[in-house]
């Protein structure tokens, strides 16, 4: 194990910093209406939705029928960067919404609600980070998409949960050390799958860190034909139960390709909603949260992802409220990050397919 271990202070939130999750409820007739409004909007201001799978379903289906589109982060910032439309509605978290300007500045990016963060994002502050990358010039800087923009525009790469180990094989195949932020447990993931030399940050996200080992071995004993999906935000004594260790797509395809019937699943359970779609016929069970002694905070679904809602969805469309701003300094700097990355994913997809 090459890992640097100096880096041990901790970067996971306080209680108070954690919003509550609420999810929207609404009525048949309202939520008929704000659609059709919603529609209309769309349609007359030329914009797209670009949804994240935890967001709510009702969400979730808006952009599919509208000619949005719903999927992971990487895919979010693939697809928003092709997209014709004039407008991106991003219904996800803030970094989402960030990552879609610094790749499209031209456009005009809308969020259902800009307070809308993430765990990780809030616990990489840019200045530290920066100090942090100061004292360690002599390695290759890789971001977990779900960072600020600051962050990105200090970054040499960006990474996203499926394209991460394969970046870190990359940059080990060529001798490189590796400061890897923010999250501790993927980072701690990929650098077992890579035995890279990495400096880790101490972040988390505050859904998956959730996860727990022991409760899990309970369960899939009362189970013992499922199969076991882990998001790898997890931690180690989970992530080391599964069967398939995926981004939010790994996922689910992986309930649609794999002959069982039974998948107990350790990630936001916003994605439910997509792989009941594929897969209307398996059995889904969630992973456990907590002890017998716990109480859960996220309780598997994330408070930020939560924020996003058909209610404030109409009020931006209706206002041009929540628009997105990245300061041109760090959109030029940050751009950088994020295009070896697409570059990345683009080149190995075309060697996979003069492979096939
Ligand atoms: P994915 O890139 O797998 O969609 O993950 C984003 C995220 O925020 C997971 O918590
Ligand atoms: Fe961030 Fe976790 Fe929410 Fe994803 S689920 S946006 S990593 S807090």
């Amino acid at each position: 194990m090459t890992t640097d271990t100096t880096l041990n202070r901790s970067y996971t939130l306080e209680r108070e910093q954690i919003p509550p999750t609420v999810v929207e409820q609404i009525e048949d007739d309202e939520r008929a209406e704000l659609t059709a409004k919603i529609k209309a909007q769309l349609k007359q201001q030329n914009a797209v939705m670009v949804a994240h799978y935890y967001t709510e379903p009702e969400l979730q289906i808006l952009a599919d029928e509208t000619g949005g589109y719903v999927s992971d982060s990487l895919d979010m910032a693939r697809f928003g960067n092709e997209s014709a439309a004039e407008t991106l509605i991003v219904c996800g978290v803030k970094f989402m919404g960030e990552t879609a300007k610094i790749l499209n500045p031209e456009k005009r990016i809308l969020m259902p609600d800009l307070e809308a963060n993430c765990s990780l994002d809030l616990g990489c502050p840019a200045d530290e980070f920066s100090d942090f990358c100061d004292a360690h010039p002599d390695h290759v800087v890789v971001v977990y998409a779900n960072t600020s923009a600051a962050v990105k525009a200090r970054a040499d790469w960006m990474v996203t949960s499926g394209s991460a180990v394969d970046v870190i094989k990359h940059l080990t195949a060529e001798g490189k050390k590796i400061i890897w932020a923010p999250d501790k447990y993927l980072g701690d993931y990929v650098q077992k799958e890579t035995g890279a030399n990495m400096l880790i940050w101490q972040g988390a996200c505050i859904v998956h860190e959730e996860f727990k080992g022991k409760e899990l071995e309970a369960l899939r004993e009362h189970h013992p034909d499922a199969k076991v999906l882990v998001h790898p935000e997890s931690p180690s004594s989970v992530i080391e139960q599964a069967d398939i260790v995926g981004s939010t797509t790994g996922i689910i395809n992986a309930v649609a390709n794999i002959d069982a019937k039974e998948f107990i699943i350790a990630t936001d359970t916003g994605i439910f909603h997509k792989i009941k779609e594929s897969a209307p016929d398996k059995v889904l069970i969630e992973a456990p949260t907590a002890g017998k002694s716990a109480t859960c905070i996220s309780c598997a679904h994330c408070p930020w992802m939560a924020m996003n809602s058909l209610r404030k969805l109409t009020h931006v469309l209706e206002t041009g409220n929540n628009e997105v701003f990245v300061d041109n300094e760090i959109i030029q700097k940050a751009k950088g990050s994020i295009q070896r990355l697409l570059d990345f994913t683009k080149e190995q997809s075309n060697k996979l397919a003069g492979d096939a």
